[in-house]
This record gives C-alpha cells, sequence and structure tokens, in this order.
C-alpha cells in the first residue's frame, strides 16, 4: 500500500489541532503507521526542505520549523501522497479551498500548519529522512475491503 510523510507544524502543534488533524485523516479512511512528536534538528529541516534551499523564503522556513516540537506522522492508502495534498489543500492558506486543513485553520503562507509529500518519490525520501524502518508499522486495522473495491 502507497506511504506518505505527513508533519504537523509548530504552529499547529501550538495551535492544539494536531487530533483534529489525526481525525480528518483517520476519518477519511487513512491507516496511521507511525508517529513522533519532536524539535528538528537543522539537519533534517535541511534535508527535508533542500528543493528551497536557494529560495529568498529559505531561512524563514528554518526558522519556523525549528521553532517548536512538530508532529510526524506516516499514513498509508490508496494514492495516499496525491490524496493528502487534497486533504490539506493549497501552500497558501488565501488559496486553499475551504474544508482543507490549510483552508479551515491557515491564514499566512509561512504559517501554513502542515506539509505533507507531494511525490511518491518525495514521500519515500522523506519518510527515509525522519523514520527508521522498525519505527513503521505495518498491521490490521479493520477488514480493508469496507474501504477498497478489489
Ligand atoms: P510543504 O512542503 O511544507 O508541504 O508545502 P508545499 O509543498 O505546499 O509548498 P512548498 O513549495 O514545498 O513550500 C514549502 C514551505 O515553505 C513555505 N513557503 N513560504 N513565503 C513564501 O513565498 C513561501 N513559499 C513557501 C511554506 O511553509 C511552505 O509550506
Ligand atoms: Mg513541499
Amino acid at each position: 500500500m502507497d506511504r506518505t510523510f505527513v508533519m504537523v507544524k509548530p504552529d499547529g502543534v501550538q495551535r492544539g489541532i494536531v487530533g483534529e488533524i489525526v481525525s480528518r485523516l483517520e476519518l477519511k479512511g487513512l491507516k496511521l503507521v507511525a508517529a513522533r512528536f519532536e524539535k528538528l534538528p537543522e539537519a533534517r529541516v535541511t534535508e527535508q526542505y533542500k528543493e528551497h534551499l536557494s529560495k529568498p523564503f529559505f531561512p524563514s522556513l528554518k526558522t519556523y520549523i525549528m521553532g517548536g516540537p512538530c508532529f510526524l506522522m506516516v499514513w498509508e492508502g490508496r494514492n495516499v501522497v496525491a490524496l493528502v495534498r487534497k486533504v490539506i489543500g493549497a501552500t497558501n492558506p488565501q488559496e486553499a479551498a475551504p474544508g482543507t486543513i490549510r483552508g479551515d485553520f491557515g491564514i499566512d503562507i509561512g504559517r501554513n500548519v502542515i506539509h505533507a509529500s507531494d511525490s511518491p518519490e518525495s514521500a519515500a525520501r522523506e519518510i527515509g529522512i525522519h523514520f527508521k524502518p522498525a519505527e513503521v508499522f505495518a498491521y490490521t486495522r479493520i477488514d480493508e475491503s469496507v474501504l477498497y473495491e478489489y
């Protein structure tokens, strides 16, 4: 089954909406297979966002992400990478549709509450940055045929 890396950023943690975010993804039908609460070291923030190293917003992005603990997760489900990007909404909360996480909870692009991998390749890379294989759990939750058509 497909996997993606999702992270509630420090603003989301400090605003007390970790539970709301986890709940939205659970209610969608996705399966939580790894989670950790952590203040990210600089090296892993840089690795996570290395595509943005040369961007003008990179220094403020790094300060933002390192500003407090984050809630790191791996979620599993069919086509989960694209699905979670839809659930979280556009990067800029001003443009994110109502009903999406950023559309419902964010205002500024520099405080957009949540991260999710943007492609299956990014997901594999980002899961590898933040989780050891033994920290990601394969388990049976329910009869999956209530969720998926086989
Ligand atoms: P993320 O990686 O955090 O899930 O966000 P994303 O894919 O939707 O957007 P991306 O282009 O990867 O940008 C990464 C994060 O950098 C901050 N950002 N600030 N001030 C700006 O113009 C600007 N642009 C991006 C946001 O926190 C964005 O989520
Ligand atoms: Mg991104």
